[in-house]
C-alpha cells in the first residue's frame, strides 16, 4: 500500500443496495466493499442478482435504492467521472463486428478522448499483452469466441482504468482461453489494479479472489476469503461414496456426521477425514460402486449454500 493511502481506502462501498424491476426485486439489501487493489468476487447461481449488483456498479443501470460509491465517488451523481475511471467487460461481448481488432480499440479510444495516435500506441500497447497482436487486421467478426473475450479485455484497459469490472469473464471458454484470461487477470492484479468481477466458475472464484460473496435471490448469504468460507461452511476433508451399501446413511446418523445423501451418491463433509475414510472403505464400499476422499472446494460450499435445485 503506498504512503499516505489508509486500509479504508475502498474502491467499491455499496450499503443497503437495492434493485427492483417492476414486482421483482433483483438485490435486496445487499453490503459489500471492495479495498484497493483487491480482486473480489459476487457468486452466485443464475438469477441470483450478480449482473443487476455490477450493472449498478458500472453506472449502467441506477440503484432503485440504498447508496453506492466508487471510487469514492456517488454512482448517481457523478456517473460521467465513475465511467472514465473504469473497465468494464459486459455479460455479452458487444464489439463491432465490421472493424478490424485494432480499429474496435482506436474507435472505442473516442470515448475517452484519447488523442489518435496515442491511442493507437495503447492499442497495439494491449493486444500484445493480450496475445492478439497477430490478429490485429482481422475483422473482428471472424475471431473466436476466446480472441473476442481478449479484445473485450484489451477494450477495457485502453483508459488505463483503476477498477476493472467483469461479468463472467471466462463463461463460454475453451480451457485454453479460459487461463489465458486468469493469467491476464492475475498479472493486472499484481501490477495493482482494483478487479470485481462476477462468476460461477468456483476454479475461478478460489484462484482470482481475495475475498467473494455468495448471494442468491438478491440476498447476500456470505462473505470472505475463498478459503475461510471453505473451512468455515464444509471443513476439510469431503468423502464421497458412489453407490453406497446398505446402512451407510443410518451409521452416519448415528455418528453425527454431517452427509448428504443424493441416492446414488453420498457425500460426507467432516474437519479430518482419515479414519472415517478407512471406516467406510471397508464396511460400505464392497459392491460396485466407489469411496474416495478429497479436500474440501469451494464448489462444496456454494452448493451447501445454495442447494442443487436447477435454476430459471
Ligand atoms: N431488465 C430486467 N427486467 C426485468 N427483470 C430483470 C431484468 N434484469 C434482470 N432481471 C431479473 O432479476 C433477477 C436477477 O437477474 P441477474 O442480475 O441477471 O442475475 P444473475 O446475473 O445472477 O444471473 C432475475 O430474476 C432476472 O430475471
Ligand atoms: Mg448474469
Amino acid at each position: 500500500m503506498q504512503e499516505g493511502k489508509t486500509a479504508v481506502n475502498n474502491v467499491i462501498e455499496a450499503e443497503h443496495l437495492r434493485k427492483a424491476f417492476g414486482d421483482i426485486i433483483a438485490v435486496d439489501d445487499l453490503s459489500f466493499s471492495v479495498a484497493a487493489g483487491e480482486c473480489f468476487g459476487i457468486l452466485g447461481p443464475n438469477g441470483a442478482g450478480k449482473t443487476s449488483t455490477i450493472r449498478m456498479a458500472y453506472a449502467f443501470s441506477p440503484p432503485s435504492g440504498g447508496t453506492l460509491r466508487v471510487l469514492g465517488l456517488d454512482i448517481t451523481r457523478e456517473a460521467r467521472a465513475v465511467k472514465s475511471r473504469i473497465g468494464v467487460c459486459q455479460q455479452e461481448n458487444n464489439i463491432d463486428p465490421d472493424l478490424s481488432v485494432l480499429q474496435n480499440l482506436e474507435v472505442f479510444a473516442r470515448y475517452f478522448d484519447i488523442p489518435a495516435a496515442e491511442a493507437t500506441r495503447r492499442s497495439r500497447e494491449l493486444l500484445r499483452f493480450m496475445a492478439l497482436d497477430h490478429r490485429e487486421n482481422a475483422r473482428a467478426v471472424d475471431l473466436s469466441g476466446g480472441l473476442i473475450r481478449r479484445l473485450v479485455m484489451a477494450r477495457a484497459l485502453l483508459n488505463r482504468p483503476e477498477l476493472l469490472i467483469l461479468d463472467e469473464p471466462t463463461t463460454g471458454l475453451d480451457p485454453q482461453s479460459r487461463h489465458q484470461v486468469w493469467e491476464r487477470l492475475e498479472q493486472l492484479r499484481a501490477e495493482g489494479l482494483s478487479i470485481l468481477l462476477t462468476t460461477h466458475n468456483m476454479d475461478e472464484a478460489s484462484r482470482l479472489c481475495d475475498r467473494l460473496i455468495i448471494m442468491d435471490r438478491g440476498h447476500l448469504l456470505v462473505e470472505g476469503k475463498p478459503a475461510d468460507l471453505v473451512r468455515r461452511h464444509v471443513g476439510r476433508d469431503v468423502i464421497e461414496v458412489t453407490e453406497p451399501a446398505e446402512g451407510l446413511a443410518a451409521y452416519l446418523t448415528e455418528r453425527g456426521v454431517i452427509f448428504e445423501n443424493l441416492g446414488l451418491r453420498l457425500i460426507v463433509t467432516v474437519e479430518d477425514g482419515r479414519d472415517l475414510y478407512r471406516e467406510i472403505s471397508e464396511r460400505f464400499c464392497n459392491g460396485s460402486g466407489g469411496c474416495i476422499m478429497r479436500t474440501a472446494t469451494l464448489e462444496d460450499v456454494f452448493l451447501r449454500l445454495t442447494g442443487r435445485d436447477l435454476r430459471e
